[in-house]
């Protein structure tokens, strides 16, 4: 197999297969890839959204393997042996899904509290200050070990290869191969590692690190987020020897690989999708709904998160509807934002903040029956996603820092006409690839103004020009190619 190659679900199953069949494939995550709920008395069992499923899924069902992750549903515990575990997908039970269960407390402090309200502002260069509380840190040890301990007790004496997602697990894989050095540990940092200047301010940062350094494979989705947390070991754990150069790091004389894996989507199943009957109709049906008539449309699609830049955008638009008001009545802005870890003040506070900002825009520009925003609250169905993706002639991506930004992504690969305009931030992973959007600085609010203007008044022939360049790039580096490269570089490690 040749990793420049234009990966496809299969191609990816029978490489995952060849390579990886003799080892016992453990994934750990937080989210856990099927969530049971109760609707009533039915039991309702829905699929975690994201690349992490899209991505990992096939290469667990081609060798199956054991997913280990939170039971968050609350009809998660009637659907599991004695064991916690039950078999996945519920329509073709391919892999074991085992759940583990975490008091409230636990999920206030490990999840809520020391990943996203310390971990969570610390990679990200934003407004909002880290809260180092240590009763979460020991709270989040506490976690980690519990893991590691549902982890090990799987494995026994065989071969394994234990692929670890995302900040929520930093100690893991030390405390893995602490226990069992033979054991292949594996993680992907979904989100950026920050310069070390801000990452010292955290007062368990050297543990933290020292936990990565775990691993044998460490992946991020830039080469910057590699050399920050290489030059962050470097500086932080005494003795460390780092070469840029190999791109590794050893420590005590174990060895660990840090490489760029840039995420990414299912590029073939987005251009299907879009192109279907439901979705033209769900575009015929929210034109009308809406109001829209043959407006022009810009959308952003956006968990409700303070690293999106939401405010700063929306103020963009007025200052677009202030500087060219001659679009007023011809353009509407469609904002969707997807209720996130509301149980935290400064994600609460967002969502007033906004409503306050797009009632205040409404009412100074509006007019009639025309509002210059509309927001919609998700999530919402695919098929509406797909319509918006579909009917947009500018999607916004104006993230302050975005580890990569798959919505930036999602809006190429569903766009089969070669139309429609991305304005991306150059702080997110996706401008790296995709600089043939209009890279903007979401900061600056004229200079965002002003790009939207050029977006809506490019002509066709560039628009095309520049969509088509993004679609070929995303179509070959799409999301099975993704974990194609993590097992590629596996294999060379076991
Ligand atoms: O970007 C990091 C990430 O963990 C993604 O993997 C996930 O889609 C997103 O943040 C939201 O995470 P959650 O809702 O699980 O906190």
């Amino acid at each position: 197999m040749k990793i420049r190659q234009v990966w496809k679900r299969e191609n990816l199953c029978q490489f995952a297969k060849a390579e990886l069949s003799d080892y016992l494939f453990i994934v750990v995550s937080n989210r856990e890839p099927y969530i049971h709920s109760y609707q009533g008395n039915e039991i309702k069992c829905e699929t975690a959204v994201g690349g992490v499923t899209t991505a990992v899924e096939p290469v667990i069902s081609a060798i199956g393997g054991i997913w280990i992750a939170h039971g968050s549903g609350d009809a998660d515990r009637d659907m599991v042996d004695s064991q916690r575990k039950l078999m996945v997908p519920p329509e073709e039970p391919l892999y074991t899904l085992k759940r583990v269960w975490l008091s409230d407390e636990e999920v206030n402090s490990y999840y809520y509290g020391f990943s996203n309200q310390a971990l969570w502002p610390l990679c990200h260069a934003v407004d909002i200050k880290p809260i180092f509380d240590e009763a979460q840190w020991s709270i989040y040890k506490k976690v980690n070990e519990v893991f590691a301990q549902s982890v090990l007790e799987e494995i026994g004496n065989r071969k394994a290869i234990v692929f670890i997602q995302d900040y929520h697990f930093a100690l893991l894989p030390r405390l893995i191969k602490r226990m069992s050095p033979e054991i292949t540990v594996a993680q992907f940092w979904h989100i950026p590692w920050p310069r070390q200047g801000s990452f010292q301010s955290c007062p368990w940062g050297e543990e933290i690190v020292r936990g990565l350094l775990g691993n044998d494979l460490l992946g991020f989705h830039t080469v910057r987020h590699c050399r920050n947390f290489l030059t962050t070991v470097n500086r932080m754990v005494a003795g460390s020897k780092v070469s840029y150069e190999k791109a590794e790091a050893t420590v005590e004389g174990r060895k660990t690989e840090v490489h760029p894996f840039p995420i990414s989507v299912d590029f073939e199943q987005l251009s299907q999708d879009a192109q279907s009957v439901e979705v033209k109709g769900e575009i015929e049906r929210l034109r009308g709904e809406l109001n829209l008539g043959d407006k022009l449309v810009g959308i952003s699609i956006d968990r409700l998160d303070y690293i999106k830049g939401i405010p700063r955008r929306l103020m963009a638009i007025d200052r677009f509807f202030e500087k060219y008001p001659e679009y007023k009545g011809k353009v509407s802005f469609i904002q969707v934002t997807v209720p996130s870890r509301t149980e935290i003040p400064s994600y609460r506070k967002l969502g007033e903040s906004i409503d306050t900002l797009v009632e205040r825009i409404n009412l100074k520009h509006g007019s009639g029956d025309w509002k210059p925003i509309i927001t919609m609250v998700g999530p919402l169905p695919v098929t509406t996603i797909m319509a918006l993706m579909g009917m947009a002639d500018l999607c916004i991506v104006s993230s302050l820092h975005d580890g990569m930004n798959l919505v930036a992504k999602e809006f190429v690969a569903s766009r089969c006409d070669n139309d429609g305009i991305l304005l991306l931030s150059r702080f997110a992973g996706a401008a790296k690839e995709l600089n043939d959007a209009l890279l903007i600085n979401p900061y600056d609010i004229d200079h965002l103004a002003a790009s939207m203007e050029k977006a809506l008044k490019m002509p066709r022939i560039e628009r095309y020009k520049r969509m088509r360049r993004k679609r070929n790039i995303v179509r070959e580096n799409n999301i099975y190619k993704w974990a194609a490269a993590i097992i590629l570089e596996l294999t060379k490690l076991v």
